[in-house]
């Protein structure tokens, strides 16, 4: 009944995890899916979500269906959170639950494929695996622009070029405001205006994608980036992800927020996205929007929730610059990644140093390159150092 199935190769980061996952030698180095870890290597549920938590189970009174919008104070609270009337001057603003980032994304796409004329997307090189995977699917023409040049560093200049006279009115641009996945560097702030102005001036819709808000700058610096967009484009979409700063990633709770200065034109944008949802799952799970929804809305969860979040900014800060001290160990420049910003750092490795350094050291990297930073800590940093150094002589 079925055609023949083409061959299909498994995507390259959840491969590599698995590996991790299955590997049973205690001196385990994972540094392969972006997922914060303490400095014991463990991803507690964190105390605001534990509280929260228990309040549902003493207050839930029904599972009864949700809308298709998800958790109706979750959308509030976290509307409120990120774009506070005062700070964003869009006319109006529309939230809808979404399952994880991906989700977010994937309605995203989805009504821009139905509802541009060009169906084009423009997605930086290097981007987070899933980014161009999320945008096919949906049927968007993905196109890309370089954000690196040929030593892996930002290449501002480049970047404008593309966005200035290649990219055509109505096209879409696909951005990181901050913690790149998957480099960690991050444009400065003057650059971020900039492109944001000229994303504004080239009529181009951008889609935000956020998914490590707290974890770079902090949460106002974080997100004041999305501010400038929001206050000026015509349209903007963000693509929020709770996975990482509410440690919530199993329960796939994001948000898709769509604001504009054009009166009326994220309003009439809602029933399409409600429809969108309707047909591809009809409505989101309650309990992750629960949890996020509550924190936010009470002051002292809140409060403990910031804590909580500053503790893992701090600790990725940190592992930041200590790693970059060891890099008269490591026999390499690591000066890129004390500079950085969020979970993650571009490290040039070729498919035989991470075959080497998976067989001989069980520590596990991303064909990319790409270290999750959480997965190190004060007991196995100085080996991942050494055991980078033992490349250089094979
Ligand atoms: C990552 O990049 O590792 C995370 O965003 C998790 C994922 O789904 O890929």
């Amino acid at each position: 009944p079925l055609k023949s199935l083409p061959a299909i190769l498994p995507d390259p980061l959840l491969q590599v995890a698995q590996l991790a996952r299955l590997d049973r030698r205690p001196e385990k180095i994972d540094l392969t899916i972006g997922v914060y870890r303490d400095q014991h290597g463990q991803t507690p549920v964190l105390e605001s979500v534990k509280s929260a938590e228990k309040h549902l189970l003493e207050t839930e009174r029904t599972k009864s269906y949700l809308s298709t919008d998800g958790v109706e104070q979750f959308c509030e609270e976290i509307t409120g959170f990120l774009l506070p009337r005062g700070e964003v001057t869009c006319s109006d603003i529309v939230t809808i639950q979404a399952v994880g980032g991906t989700g977010a994304l994937s309605l995203a796409a989805e009504f821009l494929c139905r509802f541009t004329k060009n169906r084009t997307v423009w997605v930086p090189v290097p981007a987070w695996s899933n980014h161009v995977p999320v945008m096919e699917r949906s049927g968007l023409t993905v196109r890309r622009l370089g954000r690196s040049d040929s030593l892996g560093r930002r290449d501002f200049p480049a970047f404008m070029r593309v966005i200035r006279h290649q990219a055509r009115p109505g096209d879409i641009i696909l951005l990181q405001p901050g913690c790149h996945n998957p480099t960690g560097d991050d444009w400065t702030d003057e650059e971020w205006s900039a492109i944001a102005d000229a994303c504004i001036a080239s009529r181009l819709i951008p889609i935000l994608d956020v998914a490590y808000h707290g974890l770079g700058r902090g949460l106002h610096d974080d997100i004041s980036r999305v501010h400038r967009v929001f206050s000026q484009a015509e349209i903007a979409f963000l693509s929020y992800s709770c996975s990482k700063n509410f440690s919530l990633y199993r329960e796939r709770v994001g948000a898709l927020i769509v604001g504009g200065l054009k009166r009326g034109l994220a309003m009439a944008i809602h029933p399409h996205l409600s429809a969108i949802a309707r047909a591809a799952y009809s409505m989101p799970p309650s309990h992750g929007g629960s949890i996020v929804g509550h924190i936010l809305a009470n002051e002292a969860l809140r409060r403990i929730w910031i804590d909580e979040l500053a503790d893992m900014q701090n600790r990725l800060g940190k592992i930041r610059s200590t790693f970059a001290c060891h890099q008269a160990l490591a026999g390499r420049d690591l000066r890129h990644v004390a500079d950085g910003h969020g979970m993650f750092t571009l490290l040039p490795l070729s498919e035989q140093n991470l075959i080497h350094l998976r067989k001989k050291h069980a520590i596990y990297i991303p064909s990319s390159g790409r270290i999750n930073l959480a997965g190190l800590n004060a007991g196995n940093l100085s080996r991942f150092a050494y055991a980078l150094s033992q490349l250089n002589n094979q």
